[in-house]
């Protein structure tokens, strides 16, 4: 039979088409030497997609000739496709105040980031910031991000519709807000759940958007509206929630003394019913043994934010307490606290962090964090994070000679784990060759 290979910068719309190339994702998480079946690995390899889902995974000399005769094969050779990132906790609203100098959480909060997040009542202004962001997240290998958007409930409009657009799979969510912050960017508890509500009809399950309740961070919601969240937590079982928790030392104090009844930080989330599956707190760095615990009874997701946690001197997320509690965590850049919006960045800096607190984590791991691992997290298992068939075709084309140094450095690569650590800590925006959305390349 005829194989019908086109070159990658000649691939057509049509609805199936194949790819090839060195193809690499997860079934669990790996070994750190990557060495174990949890990594399947296929180093040439065939991904065929149909109508926006893979169809078939395995290797290039079974599946091609199979393969209808006009079936397109595009030819990535020499690249690496693997499922595309799963970024666990971002701000869109601070795109344009990323790299901003700042002496920690609190300042800059006040500083930077309620000043910009006061323009996203504008729906031209938010459309422009949300059109530039979802681009940039794709163009750093981004498929699926959790998202803050701001108080304003046009600031979620605004970037659902710019992903709904593209058909990616993104949650997101207004901020609930009704004190501790500038009078222009406050909500109220009735407003702030009436609101949510709305969006939520508006938006949850339409295509691929999903929406996730999003109370900033304890220090500014009141009771009543951590309440009213709660309720609708309950009422609304799928969507997510998305808060802040135990971050920075001084926003801890501030905290107790806020819910002096609370046990913890962590504990004020529990006592309105925001811990639970699919709800994903940002930072996570300062909890005790019993709150780990929590996290993991209740099916609640840490997403590590590394960048940012050095950017603003946080603190180092604890990765050995973590796996002792068995609590899950997932990868985050927290944009625009996170000064990258590449998770291959993202992953380079947790390494650092995790080896400052006497861990090591592999590439293997941390690519499986970024993937699959955060798709379990988020109870997206087999939907994204995979290129097993049946799930979504959301895949990412990485090229390891991307750079002169990249190039020189993989070529001497002596293992997969080597390769992929070379390829994690060297790579970044550029490392992405191209960007897979539903099976389209974006
Ligand atoms: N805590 C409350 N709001 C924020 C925010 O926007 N960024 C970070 N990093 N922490 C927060
Ligand atoms: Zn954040």
């Amino acid at each position: 039979m005829s194989i019908k290979s086109v070159p990658h910068d000649a691939e057509s719309a049509a609805s199936c088409v194949a790819y090839r190339a060195h193809i690499l994702y997860f079934r669990g998480r790996p070994a750190s030497s990557g060495e174990d079946d949890a990594t399947i690995s296929l180093e040439d390899g065939l991904l065929v997609v149909e109508d926006g889902r893979i169809a078939q995974v395995g290797d290039y000399d079974t599946l091609a000739p199979a393969l209808d005769a006009d079936t397109e094969i595009v030819d990535w050779r020499g690249k690496l496709i693997m499922p595309g990132f799963i970024d666990t906790h971002v701000h869109y609203p601070q795109t344009d105040i990323i790299a901003s100098p700042a002496t920690g959480l609190l300042p800059w909060l006040e500083t930077y980031t309620f000043p910009t997040e006061a323009r996203f009542g504008d729906p031209a202004y938010a459309t422009d910031v949300a059109r530039f962001f979802v681009d940039e997240l794709l163009r750093c290998g981004t498929t699926t991000a959790l998202v803050y958007c701001t108080v304003h409930p046009e600031s979620a409009d605004a970037l659902f519709t710019e992903s709904h657009a593209r058909n990616m799979r993104m949650v997101a969510g207004k901020v609930m807000m009704d004190r501790n912050c500038p009078e222009y960017l406050r909500d109220t508890a009735e407003s702030g759940a009436r609101d949510s509500e709305m969006l939520i009809q508006r938006w949850h399950g339409k295509g691929r958007q999903m929406y996730g309740l999003t109370p900033r961070f304890a220090p500014t919601s009141t009771e009543a509206q951590l309440a009213v969240c709660g309720e609708l937590a309950q009422q609304y079982k799928d969507v997510f929630i998305q808060s802040h928790v135990a971050e920075n030392a001084d926003e801890i104090k501030w905290v107790s003394e806020l819910f002096p009844q609370a046990r913890s930080y962590l504990d004020v989330y529990d006592r309105f019913g925001l811990l639970r599956p699919r709800a994903v707190y940002g930072h996570s760095i300062w909890l005790d043994e019993t709150d780990r615990m929590r996290m993991r009874d209740t099916g609640a997701v840490a997403a590590h934010c590394p960048t940012s946690n050095l950017f603003l001197a946080s603190g180092l997320f604890d990765f050995a307490a973590a796996d002792a509690a068995g609590m899950a965590y997932t990868l985050a850049t927290d944009v625009g606290g996170g000064t990258s919006f590449s998770m291959l960045q993202t992953m380079n800096e947790a390494h650092k962090v995790a080896r400052m607190s006497g861990s090591h984590l592999s590439a293997h791991t941390m690519l499986y964090l970024a993937t699959e691992g955060a798709a379990q997290s988020l109870d997206l298992g087999g939907t994204i994070g995979t290129l097993a068939p049946g799930a979504e075709a959301d895949f990412v084309v990485l090229d390891p000679h991307a750079t002169p140094l990249l190039a020189r450095r993989t070529a001497r690569a002596e293992s997969l784990e080597e390769l992929l650590f070379a390829l994690v800590m060297l790579g970044d925006d550029r490392t992405i060759a191209a960007t897979y959305v539903a099976g389209r390349k974006m």
